[in-house]
């Protein structure tokens, strides 16, 4: 029997308990890891590269910056940010173990790892001391964490005064006609290509119902703002299919 006093959130279009959302998040990544970075290149036709590039052209590194990386994944933001900034050193956090082995191993590969360090954990309650980073970074995950403004409140609260916060997250499209034919391609298309490259359509379903319900550019930018970033802006990337979001802590 359902619990009234029970606080509920969304995964993708379902309405769930807030404590299973993370467990179920953890499912997608899971059951995605060995085919995540193939599966990007293919749904975004390659333009998840222009758009992480963009993300560092903006946050433009600099050499022996600590970097942290939550929800970093199978590393591809810290890969770009340490090929820029000579001696820098990164963090990648994410709550999927398999997605972080997907990561070493890759790291390996590029000789990278002497840089970077794995961490599992939680972006609600990271497992740092106050002012540890210069910058902040959050790719493609925030819309997946359970209370978002926690995060934003643990990322405030980690960096460093005069630090630097970037998000790159799918975002709204401002034109309703481009909406639409935005969603024709993500509601038809993506699932049935997880289906066909990952053998896991549900999990393609959640990442498009998921995108739909993150917030547009203006509120995401207030969110920022109320975990007590400063000089807060964004940039729209590809007319807003996704969006770069900057804050700082002075
Ligand atoms: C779409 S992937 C993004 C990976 C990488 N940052 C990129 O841009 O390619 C989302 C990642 O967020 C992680 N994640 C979701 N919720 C999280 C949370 N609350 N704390 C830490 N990681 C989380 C997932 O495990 C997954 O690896």
């Amino acid at each position: 029997m359902s619990n009234p006093d029970q606080k509920t959130t969304h995964f993708g279009f379902k309405d769930v308990a807030e404590d299973q959302k993370a467990g179920m998040v953890h499912g997608v990544f899971t059951s995605v890891a060995s085919k995540y970075d193939i599966m990007n290149d293919v749904m975004s036709m390659g333009i998840h590269r222009v758009w992480k590039d963009a993300m560092m052209d903006w946050l433009a590194p600099r050499p022996g910056q600590r970097l942290l990386d939550v929800a970093g994944g199978t590393g591809d933001i810290s890969f770009r940010f340490l090929k820029r900034a000579p001696g820098a050193s990164s963090v990648v956090l994410d709550m999927t173990e398999s997605m972080l082995v997907e990561g070493r191993k890759r790291a390996e590969a590029e000789q990278m790892a002497d840089h970077l360090d794995w961490v599992t954990g939680d972006a609600m309650s990271l497992p740092f001391e106050d002012n540890q980073f210069d910058v902040y970074t959050i790719s493609f995950g925030i819309r997946n964490v359970t209370r978002i403004q926690d995060a934003l409140c643990e990322a405030y609260r980690v960096l460093k005064p005069g630090g630097r916060l970037m998000v790159l997250e799918f975002s709204q499209l401002p034109n309703p006609m481009m909406q639409k034919a935005y969603d024709l391609y993500s509601f038809n298309v993506i699932p049935q290509m997880g289906q066909l490259i990952a053998g896991d359509r549900d999990s393609y379903q959640y990442l498009v119902e998921s995108i739909r319900k993150f917030p547009d550019q203006e509120t995401f930018a207030r969110m920022i703002r109320e975990a007590g970033f400063a000089n807060v802006s964004y940039r729209n990337l590809s007319l807003g299919i996704a969006a770069l979001h900057s804050g700082w802590k002075i």
